[in-house]
């Protein structure tokens, strides 16, 4: 009885998760902005039922399985992410009209030193480089990663309407390079120190630009992605704290 009960919560969770992303698709092709905001709201309602369900999962410590059938029947291997997310979805990637001087500003966020492919391959490494003593920091470096390349993907979108070409350079057009990535082999504590400042970093930045953007939509969207930097930040101090506030973790 109760076993059924379990893949009944199993189901309705993979409903969910189809929801928001049917409502999310629907959103996007609104033919108003105030409907895809109704939308937008029906989408948030279904992610909060789908949190719940998973919380439930979570508490069951069922959500393993559930994951594993979900992914047999996407058929992928892609696997969904550990992390919180914010609830909100993205608002629609569009812009007021082309301009150059917008694109120089957002290549700095794209491919610059404190960038969002700076965070993605930085955050990748961490991942590599963590000891299995850590290995929930190692998985939430991942799924912060897919995050930021998420972010790195509605940058190009954006820098493409302004009429630039959204290659792997700052605003100057210098090109991203490797040594761009604090590596800190050996030393997670130190790591997570600096994906810390990262993320601080990327949200001054982020808030700067949003000054110097007169672009309703790029205000809204730089806005969000900033709420997604903030969760970071969080996610970050609280692994920081939890293995290396007080010289808890020794570094090899
Ligand atoms: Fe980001
Ligand atoms: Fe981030």
């Amino acid at each position: 009885m109760h076993e059924r009960f379990w893949e009944m919560v199993a189901e309705a969770a993979q409903d969910e998760a189809d929801a928001v992303g049917f409502y999310r698709r629907m959103a996007d092709i609104a033919p108003c902005r105030a409907i895809a905001h109704s939308i937008e709201d029906i989408a948030r309602d279904e992610m909060r039922h789908l949190n719940y369900l998973e919380s439930l999962l979570c508490s069951r410590q069922e959500r393993g399985r559930y994951y594993r059938d979900r992914r047999k029947r996407e058929g992928s291997g892609e696997r969904p992410l550990t992390i919180p997310t914010i609830p909100d979805p993205y608002p629609a990637v569009q812009v007021e009209g082309p301009n150059p001087e917008y694109a120089r500003l957002l290549l700095d966020d794209y491919a610059g030193i404190v960038s969002e492919m700076t965070a993605i391959t930085q955050y990748l490494f961490h991942h590599f480089d963590m000891p299995e003593e850590l290995a929930d920091v190692a998985q939430m470096l991942e799924d912060v990663a897919i995050v930021e390349m998420h972010h790195m993907e509605i940058l190009a979108e954006l820098i493409k309407l302004l009429g630039q070409p959204p290659m792997y350079m700052d605003g100057q057009g210098l090109f991203w390079n490797a040594t761009y990535v604090p590596y800190l082999s050996g030393c997670p504590c130190e790591q997570l120190r600096s994906d810390i400042h990262a993320e601080q970093t990327a949200i001054e930045t982020y808030r700067r630009h949003i000054e110097l953007i007169d672009d309703r939509y790029i205000k809204e969207i730089l806005a969000r992605i900033v709420m997604d930097e903030e969760l970071h930040l969080q996610l970050f101090s609280e692994a920081y704290e939890k293995y290396c506030a007080g010289g808890r973790h020794k570094e090899g």
